[in-house]
């Protein structure tokens, strides 16, 4: 990896560079250590460029073996390289010109994972961001369009599949036991989409006929063997090619559509043009193996990839600071996909948790960035639950805006003006303006300024004059570098519901503009005034959570109930609810902290009940209400002075008086719930499940609830049931007998499914208490973790660090002390990876003083290492600043 040059790169630097490269050819000669990648390149001067201005290529710990300009070997005079750069500092006088460079790569020892690597002996390649520079010297950025050609020769013995972007154009044999295969992808593509694979792997093959009538082949490769598990992935392929087109419009291109799994990868997956690179826990799934929450995060991310043909591939970015343009909008895709897929409401409700809790406190702490950021030092920090979540919301703020038809016309206008551009934030900005005939331009603040806006709202209603008032104020708290905020436009959605359930009307409004049931929250104060309401009503706010804003609400108790009960907005009835829940924890958190034990109100535990068993709302939406806020999520409303044990205790105390409340209507509900039906991943039966297993969470802790969760292990059929039996034994019943069994039952039924084994290390990982520690570094020596494997390592540090709050914050520092000795272990393989995992003690300024320091303490301890990785540098330094 590149050490740390401090460089720091500005948006408004910005500029297009001399030269571009129209024409790309590849060659690679694979083998382990040695590599040959032979690229001839189209070079062509931009006009009015000078004859005289050097070409400057990336590079990124390259090996340069042979160069040719037009097809003389360049004399050393007329070239400088360094392993990071090749300058051709006297480019031959034509416009247009070849360039032949051949380097010498060893993918078998590339740990960072970037560039052309070797996950179980298979060839594989991640260039997103800048892993291209790593294969060859190039102009490796995004606004570099050019048509790539590809072969690539390998001993057929170690690698029969070689695969490629685009389509498929010739093959055959070299002798001497090596092959060869040609690929051709007729799409002009930035350096970052370009994906080679070749080894030995399994194919399940289908065909897709498109819009237009066209044959599409597509194939899913897998690890011999594993074809099978590849199913529910080529499902989800298939529905979201044809989702693509009747959503939005959009056919595929080529003919054919390839993904290979592979079992280390840095991320979730990647949307290389026609040939897609996916971690493979995202693409092998059975009943056996695989969650529920698996088979969503298959469908999700199979969607997303696909989705980006379009939003990143065929238009795609200028440069990084518009990485949201593609990643923002893919995720507002694949949500919309998932929601007609599954139940739009309790989509709806998961999407708010995720950001809640990944974005909230990225955008309240100190690595708070704008979604469009102006300045960065490594950009792949900045893939970030802000640019893809938040970016997505953005995008949804503006359908809300716009309506769904204006929208639709928008996204068309888009696709038709920026086909094969890089393009940025504003032309996306400008195409719904130009379909709408509206301005934009205080909404694109979403884009521009960072941190989570407050609105501060209070209601009040005249009888005499049947007026009903809002007063909502908005407020942007600073973030780093940007002290000041200006106004934003913030659509808020709200509903008046009168006492009988009924939706309100109204006569008339003034003080903002309000339509379709959206206030329009544009200045500092609104004074909204709805005249002809004669009875005070309830008012429902931020309905579907219409945008990404904290809200601060004077309302009585009373009505927070009554809205849990019945506002007929979904999300707003599942928030009525996590809100009386959520003050409910804060108030017992602070008895605690003051020696009391915390009491629980009556009507609080009794509706839980009712919930639970209200037979007119889904499963699935019934198990998200039954779920307690989060530790994280506690703290983070809470804000400050954080001491996560109370936290801790605060939560079971609730959870406990919720099960002891409601014994007879959890313990019905459970038996009714279990499932006779041959298994489905389907939305309605993982519904069931999820409800029956949060029961049994409940049902736990009550006498006898370590032998139902052992029966409930034991008798599963699918993974779902069986791990969430597990979690419930080792939280609840934690060093029990019957917890150390299954534990080790598992182990031996799954020791050598890694995918299943991440599941094992990562409901230990998060067993609440100062014990934690000890376990998680014991477990880093089990035979099936590995401290090069990505999958292995989030979930078991990962987990640890982000998902363990009394473990992780343990009092006497030890968590921290281990974290941040492991985040530099880690970080001499994959710089990436470490750098993401330190993220985890972003919100160390919100703890109490104590742990405060300790967290500060090692944060240093990082800080001081020696030849940090930019990466980690950049995280850590931000974190401390
Ligand atoms: N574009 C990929 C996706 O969202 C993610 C690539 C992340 N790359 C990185 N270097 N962090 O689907
Ligand atoms: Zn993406």
């Amino acid at each position: 990896m590149r050490t740390d040059t401090g460089q720091v790169f500005k948006l408004e630097d910005y500029r297009p560079n001399d030269y571009l490269i129209p024409q790309t050819d590849l060659t690679f000669r694979l083998s382990p250590d040695a590599t040959r990648v032979t690229a001839v390149l189209t070079v062509e001067r931009r006009d009015g460029v000078s004859a005289s201005a050097p070409l400057v290529l990336d590079g990124d710990g390259l090996t340069l073996k042979r160069i040719e300009i037009g097809d003389k070997k360049a004399k050393p005079a007329d070239i400088l390289v360094t392993s990071d750069q090749l300058t051709i500092l006297k480019p031959p006088a034509a416009r247009r010109f070849q360039l032949l460079i051949e380097t010498e790569l060893a993918p078998a020892g590339n740990e960072a994972l970037m560039g052309l690597y070797r996950s179980s002996n298979v060839y594989c390649t991640q260039c997103e961001a800048e892993g291209f520079r790593r294969i060859t010297y190039f102009l490796d950025r995004p606004d570099i369009l050019s048509v790539y050609t590809v072969r690539i020769e390998a001993l057929r013995e170690e690698a029969p599949l070689l695969l490629s972007n685009g389509n498929p154009v010739d093959k055959g044999d070299l002798g001497d036991g090596w092959h060869y295969a040609r690929w051709h992808d007729p799409f002009p593509k930035s350096s970052y989409l370009f994906a080679l694979v070749a080894g030995n792997l399994g194919q399940l093959a289908d065909s897709f006929v498109t819009l237009s009538g066209r044959t599409v082949e597509l194939g899913i490769y897998v690890e011999p063997g594993k074809e099978k598990l590849a199913g529910y992935a080529m499902d989800a392929l298939k529905r979201s090619m044809k989702w693509d087109e009747e959503a939005f419009g959009r056919e595929y291109d080529l003919d054919v559509f390839n993904i290979v799994a592979v079992s280390d990868f840095n991320m979730g997956a990647m949307e290389n043009k026609g040939l897609n690179i996916f971690n493979d826990k995202y693409v092998l799934a059975d009943q056996e193996t695989a969650t529920d929450a698996d088979f969503a995060n298959i469908e999700a991310i199979i969607a997303h990839e696909y989705f980006h043909n379009w939003t990143g591939n065929r238009i795609t970015c200028r440069d990084w600071f518009q990485l949201c343009l593609k990643e923002g909008l893919t995720v507002f895709r694949d949500h919309e996909f998932s929601a007609d897929q599954r139940s739009r409401a309790v989509k709806r409700i998961a999407e708010v948790r995720t950001l809640r809790a990944h974005q909230f406190p990225e955008d309240q702490g100190p690595l708070a960035h704008p979604v469009r950021p102006r300045r960065y030092r490594e950009i792949n920090n900045f893939y970030t639950a802000t640019v893809y979540e938040k970016g997505s919301e953005v995008v949804r703020m503006i359908r809300t805006i716009l309506g769904a038809d204006a929208f639709r016309a928008g996204m068309d206008l888009y696709f038709e003006r920026h086909d094969g551009d890089a393009a940025t934030i504003e032309d996306f900005i400008k195409v719904f303006e130009d379909a709408s005939g509206r301005d934009l331009s205080q909404f694109a603040l979403w884009y521009h300024q960072a941190g989570t806006p407050n609105l501060t709202i209070s209601s009040t209603h005249n009888p005499a004059s049947q007026e009903f008032m809002l007063e909502i104020e908005q407020s942007v708290p600073p973030t780093p570098s940007e002290s000041r905020k200006r106004l934003m436009h913030i659509p808020l959605a709200f509903g008046l519901i009168g006492a009988g359930g009924q939706p309100v009307d109204y006569s008339g409004v003034e003080g903002a503009s309000v339509e379709d049931g959206v206030i329009h929250v544009r200045k500092r104060r609104h004074m909204v005034r709805f005249s002809g309401v004669a009875e005070r009503p309830a008012v429902s706010l931020n309905r579907g959570f219409s945008a990404p804003v904290t809200l601060s609400v004077e309302q009585k108790a009373d009505d927070q109930f009554f809205l849990a009960r019945h506002d007929s907005d979904a999300f707003s009835r599942w928030q009525a609810f996590n809100t009386l829940l959520t003050d409910a924890l804060i108030a017992a958190f602070r008895e605690i902290l003051g020696g009391k034990q915390p009491v629980f109100a009556a009507r609080l535990t009794e509706l839980a009940g009712g919930i639970a068993g209200d037979e007119t709302l889904e499963p699935a939406y019934r198990a998200l209400a039954l779920a307690l806020p989060g530790e994280a999520d506690i703290a983070r409303d809470i804000g400050r002075n954080i001491d996560p044990d109370a936290i801790y205790a605060a939560r079971e105390a609730l959870a406990l008086a919720i099960a002891t409340a409601n014994p007879d209507i959890f313990a019905g509900l459970y038996d009714r719930l279990a499932d006779k039906a041959a298994f489905s991943p389907d939305a309605a039966s993982a519904g069931r499940r999820a409800l029956r297993n949060t029961l049994l969470d409940y049902l736990s802790l009550q006498p006898g609830g370590a032998a139902l969760a052992v029966r409930h292990f034991q008798s599963a059929t699918n993974m779902t049931d069986r791990a969430a039996a597990l979690a419930v034994l080792a939280y609840r019943h934690h060093g029990s007998p019957e917890a150390i069994q299954a534990l080790a039952a598992f182990e031996t039924t799954y020791g050598s499914d890694p995918l299943v084994m991440d599941k094992w290390f990562q409901i230990q990982a998060s067993v609440p208490g100062p014990q934690a520690v000890d376990t998680v570094r014991a477990l880093t020596a089990h035979p099936a973790f590995s401290m090069s494997n990505p999958n292995r390592v989030r979930s078991l540090i990962g987990t640890f660090s982000s998902a363990n709050q009394t473990g992780f914050h343990r009092a006497d520092g030890e968590g921290y002390r281990f974290f941040s000795q492991t985040v530099l272990a880690v970080e001499t393989r994959n710089p990436q990876l470490a750098a993401r995992l330190a993220t985890a003690l972003r919100s160390w300024r919100s703890l109490e003083p104590g742990r405060q320091a300790k967290a500060r303490e090692a944060l240093l301890s990082i800080a001081k290492a020696e030849n940090l990785s930019a990466d980690l540098r950049d995280i850590v330094e931000r974190t401390l600043a």
